[in-house]
């Protein structure tokens, strides 16, 4: 990391700061070597102002003491049936992953407790299988977390419930989870595994909208390995109760939550709700975000060069696309009346968000604009997405014949001999 990242962390402390993030730690990474690592980051996020809250599972620990004592475990993640054995494992595997978590923290001058907080029930009998000792999470105690976060004390909440007789229950850490995000209002719900994110038939999703994932895991649950399926459920479900992002990320990574927390494009997973999508007017503030977003293409010659003063000049004409309040697209509309033309320009996608429809939606965007101001063509110029305009955007390809007189102007006068597009918005 270099110290002018710095600058570009800046930006997300004032959206960041009182706001809570739970972090779903799997029971395999808290015994990997970046484990320590991962405790200082949490470090980090505490000293930024952040709540972070932990919960973690325990299977891979239940697995290995399955097997040192030689018994058969009758569910590792506490989806399945959890018989007094497997309790008696998950309750020795969770408490020792509890501890190790608290050693961790005070490693890094955390304060940290053991939080009791998850009240269940048994999930009981499902098609005449009794689950036994597997529990359903009932109620978060919300107030004893919020007194300890108040306090800056880190909760540490392990995949065990209690019931009010005082018997315990092994529950699924992600559904632990996701019942503590909702509870605590979470901005952040990111689960920390041991892969690279949600693998969907071999390749990750770097992110996704919601409904998307959703309408994945209908269509074709098959498409993830079977140990992600259950934080692609969770995952959506987190967004259907109000947690505007889910990630899901590599913890064996050294930058693996940093790198996702402070930046638009991390390594892993982002599972989005709807309204962190966004097309805005620009602003002032927004030129240098413009001029950033678009330089790559400027030096690859896809768009043509702007400098400060020409888009401040016609601001107005400008939108940007963001997600959880970081440009990632623009695009002007910029309109001649006499000719009753409007000319749909500075179209651009940031490498990180391409090829998830943000292009079109931009271009669905300036055209409805166009149609409400009543023009009659719209117009865009390009030298390397005729054919997209064409096939994606229903766009023509028009002669230079067609650019309102000053456009035409400019047109022969620049000498990049763009391929000129016309829609007819009749
Ligand atoms: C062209 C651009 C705006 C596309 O944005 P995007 O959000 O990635 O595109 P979408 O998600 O809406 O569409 C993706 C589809 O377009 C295709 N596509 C992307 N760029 C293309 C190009 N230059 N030419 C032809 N097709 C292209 C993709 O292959 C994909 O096809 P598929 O859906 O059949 O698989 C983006 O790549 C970009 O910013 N390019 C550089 C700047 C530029 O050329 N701007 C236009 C001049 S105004």
């Amino acid at each position: 990391m270099k110290l002018t990242d710095l600058r570009g962390i800046l930006q997300y402390i004032p959206q960041f700061r009182e706001k809570t993030f739970i972090l779903a730690i799997d029971g395999a990474i808290v015994t990997d070597d970046n484990f320590a690592t991962l405790m200082l980051d949490v470090a980090l996020l505490w000293s930024l102002n952040i709540r972070v809250v932990l919960v973690h599972g325990a299977s891979a620990q239940i697995k290995s003491l399955a097997e040192d004592r030689q018994v058969k475990a009758s569910d590792l993640d506490g989806a399945g049936v959890t018989d007094a054995a497997t309790l008696d494992l998950a309750l020795t595997a969770a408490n020792r992953l509890t501890h190790e978590i608290l050693e961790g923290l005070s490693a890094n001058d955390l304060r940290a407790a053991y939080a009791n907080v998850i009240v269940a029930h048994p999930v009981g009998i499902l098609q005449g299988v009794d689950h036994l000792f597997t529990g359903k999470v009932e109620r978060v105690d919300a107030d004893l977390l919020q007194s300890l976060l108040a306090q800056g004390v880190v909760p540490v909440i392990p995949p065990l419930g209690f019931d009010g007789d005082g018997k315990t229950y092994r529950v699924n850490s992600d559904g632990v989870a996701l019942a503590v995000a909702e509870q605590l209002k979470a901005i952040k719900l990111i689960f920390v595994t041991a892969q690279d994110g949600l693998i969907y038939h071999g390749t990750l999703i770097p992110q996704m909208l919601v409904g998307e994932l959703a309408r994945l895991i209908q269509q074709d649950a098959g498409g993830f390995a079977p140990d992600m399926i259950s934080k692609a459920q969770h995952a959506t479900g987190a967004c259907a109760a109000g947690i505007p992002r889910v990630h899901v990320i590599n913890g064996t990574l050294d930058e693996g939550l940093l790198g996702e927390v402070f930046s638009n494009h991390g390594l892993g997973t982002l599972i989005y709700a709807n309204e962190y999508e966004h097309i805005r007017p620009a602003k002032k503030k927004d030129v240098r975000a413009i001029q950033l977003l678009t330089r790559q293409a400027v030096e690859a010659e896809e768009l043509m060069k702007r400098s400060r003063g020409v888009i401040e000049k016609s601001l107005g004409d400008y939108f940007i696309f963001e997600i959880d309040k970081n440009p990632v697209a623009c695009v002007a509309l910029h309109v001649y009346p006499e000719e009753n033309q409007g000319e749909l320009a500075c179209l651009y996608v940031s490498s990180s968000h391409e090829n998830q429809g943000v292009g079109r939606k931009l271009i669905q965007f300036v055209e409805n604009k166009a149609r409400e101001l009543g023009l009659r063509e719209l117009l865009a110029l390009s030298t390397q997405a005729f054919t997209y305009f064409q096939s994606k955007g229903g766009f023509v390809e028009g002669t230079p014949d067609d650019l309102p007189p000053p456009r035409r102007e400019k047109y022969d006068h620049s000498g990049r001999r763009s391929k000129v597009l016309v829609k007819k918005l009749g």
